[in-house]
């Protein structure tokens, strides 16, 4: 067979382990072709493409980013016939089959591209840790580890100065990488989307680890907003899918604690940094299996599905599955971290 490969979307630590697993997967086992599409959908779009093979994926898997560039382009925007266009260039490369690796957005396209009649098949990618199909995503646990660290040196230098540090965090409107990092630090308030505190409530536990002698770490997740806001409290663009881009909500937060409670305070967005750099160890295992799978469930005619994590397995769910709703943290999780607050 021939397999297209495309990553689209933000980018993420682990992509070109999949990559790398895909095409040995698919040169021992099945004697496939590979080509990847540069640049996402935009490649597929505009039928620019490198070919891939074996030889050109060594040693990726533990490299960052992706060799094959992406983009959030969206082969639907503007009313145009996406999948006509990448029908009619899938047809005059002799593509088989599409591999499409990528997050809700891209994984949507490909649902749509199905539906359509493309040959597709899908692999969930995100920092964000937001699709639902799977029980967490690639990239996730490096975006984690990076933001982790991040906190360990701001409480360092919080600590000297007796200051209140804000962190903000990437996730969208989902709090993953704010909980998890935020509990591996020891953060004494995380901020999340899904369970918005008032700005007294946020203030009453900065002021309470203040009061105990500690210098207060907030993590803030990128989407959240105080509970109790005022209508346009944030004000964000959109992007190609009609998302809000987000980013500053620790800016503005961290004036406001300190004119509330005269602590002095810093704001830090990580922002890309989260993504950037080499996948740890379990994104790269969980990157390789995915790629792995992928290549298993083209042959296996299973288009239309993507490959998922559920426990310890690798499984295949209908994409409709991962675009259906988005994986917030559930409450006992809020709960959880809630109690060690202050
Ligand atoms: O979805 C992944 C993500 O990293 C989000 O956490 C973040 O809001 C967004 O992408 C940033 O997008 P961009 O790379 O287009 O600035």
């Amino acid at each position: 067979m021939k397999i297209g490969i495309l990553t689209s979307g933000g980018d993420c630590p682990g992509l070109n382990a999949v990559i790398r697993a895909a095409v040995i997967t698919g040169d021992k086992l099945f004697e496939d072709e590979f080509i990847g599409y540069r640049d996402g959908w935009r490649g597929v779009i505009e039928d620019d493409w490198m070919t891939l093979p074996r030889r050109r994926v060594r040693g990726i898997g533990r490299i960052g980013g992706t060799i094959l560039g992406t983009s959030r382009s969206n082969p639907f925007a503007d009313g145009e016939d996406g999948a006509e266009i990448v029908r009619r260039h899938m047809d005059e490369q002799d593509v088989d089959a599409l591999l499409a690796i990528g997050g809700d957005g891209t994984l949507s396209t490909a649902h749509r591209l199905s539906e359509a009649g493309i040959p597709v098949v899908g692999v969930p990618k995100t920092v964000d840790n937001d699709l639902d199909a799977t029980d967490y995503t690639f990239g996730f646990n490096t975006a984690v580890e990076i933001a982790t660290e991040a906190l360990d040196r701001l409480r360092m230098t919080g600590d000297s100065h007796h200051r209140c540090m804000v962190a903000e965090v990437m996730g969208r409107s989902v709090g993953w990488i704010a909980l998890h990092s935020g509990m591996a630090a020891g953060a004494h308030v995380i901020c999340l989307p899904e369970f918005p505190l008032s700005l007294d409530e946020l203030c009453g536990h900065v002021q309470s680890a203040y009061d105990r002698g500690r210098a207060p770490l907030v993590v803030v997740a990128e989407g959240y907003v105080p509970r109790d806001a005022p209508e346009g409290f944030m004000d964000y663009d959109l992007d190609e899918f009609g998302r809000p881009r987000f980013g500053g909500i620790a800016e503005v937060l961290a004036p406001l604690i300190e004119e509330r409670l005269g602590i002095e305070s810093r704001a830090t967005v990580l922002g890309h940094i989260q993504r950037g750099g080499e996948p740890t160890g379990y994104d790269r295992v969980l990157s390789t299996r995915l790629g792995t799978s992928a290549v298993d469930l083209v042959h296996s005619g299973g288009f239309g599905r993507m490959v998922a994590l559920r426990g310890t397995e690798i499984v295949d769910v209908p994409l409709s599955e991962a675009i259906d709703s988005v994986k917030r943290v559930p409450e006992p999780r809020w709960r959880e971290a809630r109690t060690l607050f202050g």
